[in-house]
């Protein structure tokens, strides 16, 4: 779908359809001034549909013969409640309404007072483009759709045009992680997350080091390994490089737990668990990749950005880890094995030690770590722990902005006393009340102390059941929107 910006009168463009937003009191006005020539028409209509411009409502009105000749009207309910997130999916709602009706160009006309040009076209653009995604990869005959194939965002003039190329490369990021999280476990693997990684490199022009289960040895990764023993398929240790436009001024390194199917090991997981959605595991590499692909076409000036993610999947078979085994990662500490099915924890703490030893200005990783975070954040939110204030502020408002809702929680340092092994240095499962927060601190002990580092759980986010705002059912692609935006504002503070 093509985007362009316009500050005209709707009459002046080529557009079968306009899309609007009318808060609630004093709908009436703002229709006639969103529509004058259609106005009294919908007006009539609208009132017999008996709208009230309540936040959620949504009508489409057919206006034959008439500019335009398809209205699509949703209520937004109190101006003080309308906010990016409500922008975002109202732009999805109205979007997903054209869809099967025949429309070519959608006109959105919303209200932006308040809202940065920059802000309003992302979330714009991002609502409908992504709203309109649909994974047809895997039906033999798929379903014939036919969806807007322009879309004119009026109110924004056309200095946003360049804001546009952004949101397009931030939309393609989006949509490679949707892809790879929603591809299924036969058909995404250590060694297709490999080749996806080596297309990039060859399309961006990026630098890639692949450690094979050799490489992975001679550093010592033991936790990794121990992981990866269990797959018939061999692990892939993947690090991309994304240089800037310029020197070097700042090293970011960004990691995603890459699982790409979690059985649980030899501590099954069991009726309720979910184990026929653990292709989703992956959802922080996916998350990544995507973000790499948004920032290789993007090229932010100052910053190098790293893209890290230890790839393999957890399963069950006479090589795989023994439940009690004691195992040693790459920066020598033992761990003592007392639940396969915490495996995650495992392969980052490998990736944060090699992301550690990059002297990075800061680390984030990415993971579908714990149910105990979907228990406390829902499918919505995801959750943040950080030692570091400034990097946790930015992590939060990152999200906030990209409609990716983040949740500080804490890193107790008293629930260190959970993962006291009675053998080894410290164990990988600690109790089951805050096993997210101990889930936190495990990884804590793998990064330098020097550098500020933050963990996403992202464990809820990353699926979505039924579709909501511009995600559709599914993989979410959560994380790629957030990583983006961290990033440019990094760039952006650079030489202020
Ligand atoms: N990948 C799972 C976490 C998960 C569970 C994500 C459900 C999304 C939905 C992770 O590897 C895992 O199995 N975690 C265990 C940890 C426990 C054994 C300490 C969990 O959350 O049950
Ligand atoms: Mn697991
Ligand atoms: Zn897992």
């Amino acid at each position: 779908m093509d985007f362009r910006c316009s500050t005209s009168p709707f009459a002046e463009l080529s557009c079968d359809a306009l899309g609007i937003g009318l808060f609630s009191g004093h709908w009436q006005d703002q229709l006639k001034a969103v529509a004058p020539e259609i106005a009294i028409n919908a007006l009539a209509l609208l009132q017999q549909r008996e709208f009230k411009a309540k936040s959620g409502d949504l009508i489409c009105l057919t206006l034959p013969g008439q500019k335009p000749s398809f209205l699509i009207v949703a209520g937004l309910g109190e101006p003080e409640n309308f906010d990016g997130r409500a922008l975002r999916s109202t732009a999805a709602k109205l979007a997903k309404a054209c869809v099967g009706s025949g429309v070519e160009a959608l006109g959105l006309s919303l209200p932006l007072e308040g809202f940065a040009p920059g802000e309003a076209t992302a979330a714009l653009v991002q609502g409908a483009r992504l709203a309109l995604f649909k994974d047809d990869r895997f039906r033999s005959e798929p379903e014939p759709r036919n969806k807007p194939n322009s879309c004119w965002l009026l109110g924004l003039n056309e200095l946003q045009e360049a804001e546009l190329e952004n949101q397009l490369a931030i939309c393609a990021g989006v949509e490679l992680a949707r892809e790879l999280v929603g591809g299924p476990p036969n058909l995404v693997n250590a060694l297709s997350l490999e080749a996806t990684a080596r297309s990039l490199a060859n399309e961006f022009d990026l630098e890639l080091t692949v450690l094979d289960e050799e490489g992975c040895r001679q550093k010592g990764m033991g936790a990794f390994l121990a992981v990866a023993q269990g797959a018939c398929i061999p692990p892939r240790f993947i690090h991309l490089v994304i240089k800037p436009v310029g020197a070097v001024q700042h090293r970011l390194v960004l990691i995603g737990k890459g699982l790409s199917f979690d059985s649980g090991g030899y501590n099954l997981k069991t009726g309720g668990s979910q184990i026929e959605l653990m292709k989703f595991d992956m959802g922080g590499c996916g998350a990544v990749l995507g973000a790499a692909r948004s920032l290789a076409e993007l090229r932010l000036e100052g910053i190098e950005i790293h893209i890290i993610s230890a790839t393999t999947e957890n399963m069950v078979s006479a090589e795989a880890i023994h439940p009690g085994a004691i195992i040693t990662a790459s920066n020598g500490k033992t761990i003592e094995i007392n639940n396969t099915d915490a495996e995650g924890r495992l392969t980052l703490a490998d990736a944060l030690v090699y992301a550690s030893a990059l002297k990075p200005d800061a680390i984030v990783d990415l993971a579908t770590l714990t149910g105990a975070c979907v228990v406390a954040l829902g499918d919505e939110i995801a959750g943040l722990w950080s030692p570091h204030d400034e990097l946790a502020q930015q992590l939060l408002e990152a999200g906030r902005a990209a409609g990716e809702p983040l949740w500080r929680m804490p890193l107790q340092k008293s629930y260190k006393d959970g993962l006291k092994s009675s053998l080894a240095d410290l164990k990988n499962t600690g109790p089951r009340p805050g096993g997210a927060i101990t889930a936190a601190l495990f990884l804590q002990e793998f990064v330098d102390a020097d550098i500020p580092w933050a963990h996403l759980d992202i464990a809820g986010p990353v699926w979505n059941e039924k579709g909501k705002g511009p995600d559709p059912a599914g993989a979410t692609g959560f994380g790629v929107r957030l990583l983006v935006n961290w990033c440019q504002a990094f760039s952006a503070t650079l030489g202020k």
